[in-house]
């Protein structure tokens, strides 16, 4: 019988049994300690990670890794019961959010003195609204919009490298959707055509996430003496050399072959510290750094359908994904937005190939791995991830593999019109 830690009140339902119980999503973690801090849609639940590493035993000393962190629930479910953790991802902002959310060691009163030097500062400042690009200009009410220009202009000019400086960025980062009017799909891109009723005013949602941060901090140290993690702020495909120390598990959930663009999830944001100016930098900022998983992607990227079979990366693979790469090229032809999913498919694969080679080297023998992980049909093409994920595990020198299911989904390709029944699930790894 597993029994839940209980160091965050959030029971586990229904059985304990790992291979029934569901990975969750990022929703269960709004109501934990740090881990509320960024709401990341594309996260899984804290609770179901720890249930995973009590499963299997992973003792303080051991190592835990996530090749795609996102924005941190493996690495700070780890600090909450004492495991060392590993974590890379990709995307700047994600990797500054994750980073952030691990300087929960800080003194809470520095945090709440930084924020309040932050708010007077503010008081002088004359806020610049017309420099925003439209896109945050028409996300907000002129007012909000200025009182947080003056905010990020204050914070800018006090910032130094002090954890508490980079906590307030986070809680200035953090209510940026809570105080806007754009609404906000399901998948976390900004709508600034849809308005949201729920708005709240930035100085009081600036505030309340201050005091979050504060009491959390406190809430995590009666509990934890050290944070036990480190971030690479860097790509999955090639990280193996900067790792620290060789892992005794991996507990990680990739970028689905499902068209959902990463880059764009935080554009809002980034738009709004100045990252990026508009859609066109997304790429050259963010998603050329990450796995190809969105036609976006491929298409920026102009790949070959035959330099993609041709790498010996998908080589265990390669005559099944033929077949499938050729059919969604001939597939493509009957639809208007000819889209390039064949060149995604192929390139998800080269990819999710090399970050497995990059896992062999950075986990110890006899090591496991639980991937979340599901399958995709784009073109209503029907592709079978976890089967080539296991595959190309199983070629990169890890010794056998198996697929639950957790639920059927089809979701994101039901409004083409194609049946496909789709799954997600845990894929387990060992050796
Ligand atoms: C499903 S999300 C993981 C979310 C994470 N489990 C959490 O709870 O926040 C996948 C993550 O992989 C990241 N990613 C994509 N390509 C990557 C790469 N080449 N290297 C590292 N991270 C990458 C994305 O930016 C995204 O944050």
């Amino acid at each position: 019988m597993l029994k839940q830690l209980t160091l965050f009140d959030n029971p586990v339902e229904g059985s304990p049994d790992l291979k029934l119980s569901r990975s969750g999503t990022f929703v269960d973690n709004m109501s934990l300690p740090i881990h509320r801090w960024f709401r990341y849609s594309a996260g899984f639940a804290a609770s179901w990670v720890e249930e995973v590493l009590l499963e299997w035993r992973i003792q303080p000393g051991q190592f835990v890794l996530d090749p795609f962190a996102g924005s941190g629930t493996v690495p700070v479910v780890c600090d909450s019961i004492g495991i060392n953790s590993i974590g890379v991802e990709a995307h700047p902002l994600v990797a500054r959010i994750c980073k952030a959310k691990l300087l929960w060691e800080c003194d809470p009163i520095q945090v709440r003195s930084f924020a309040a030097e932050v708010l007077k500062y503010a008081q002088d400042q004359k806020p610049n609204v017309s420099s925003y690009p439209q896109l945050i200009q028409r996300s907000f009410d002129t007012e909000a919009l200025a009182t947080l220009d003056s905010l990020k202009s204050a914070w800018s000019s006090l910032q130094d490298s002090s954890p508490e400086s980079e906590l307030v960025w986070l809680a200035l980062t953090s209510i940026l959707r809570p105080t806007s009017r754009a609404g906000t799909a399901q998948w976390q891109y900004i709508l600034p055509n849809r308005t949201k009723k729920n708005v709240i005013h930035p100085l009081l949602a600036f505030q309340q996430q201050v005091e979050t941060i504060k009491s959390d901090i406190r809430c995590m140290q009666a509990r934890a003496k050290r944070s036990r993690a480190e971030i690479i702020a860097g790509d999955a495909r090639a990280f193996a050399s900067s790792m620290p120390q060789k892992v005794d598990a991996v507990i990680t959930s990739p970028p689905y072959a499902n068209n959902y663009d990463y880059a764009d999830a935080l554009r809002f944001e980034m738009t709004f510290w100045g990252d990026v100016t508009g859609w066109g930098d997304i790429h050259e900022t963010v998603r050329k750094y990450l796995i190809v998983s969105s036609s976006q992607h491929s298409s920026r990227e102009r790949l070959k359908a035959s330099d993609l079979l041709g790498s010996d990366a998908v080589e265990p693979i390669r005559n099944e994904l033929a077949v499938v790469m050729d059919q969604l090229a001939k597939v493509r032809e009957a639809h208007g937005g000819k889209k390039p999913y064949h060149t995604m498919i192929g390139a998800y694969c080269r990819d999710i190939s090399l970050v497995l080679r990059q896992l062999r080297i950075a986990c110890k023998p006899e090591s496991r791995m639980c991937w979340v992980i599901g399958d995709s049909a784009p073109y209503g093409v029907y592709c079978p991830i976890e089967k080539w994920i296991g595959e190309l595990a199983m070629a990169a020198g890890f010794k056998q593999y198996h697929f639950d299911k957790l639920r059927d989904r089809n979701i994101k390709w039901k409004n083409r019109k194609h049946r496909v029944p789709l799954k997600e699930g845990l894929l387990w790894i060992e050796g």
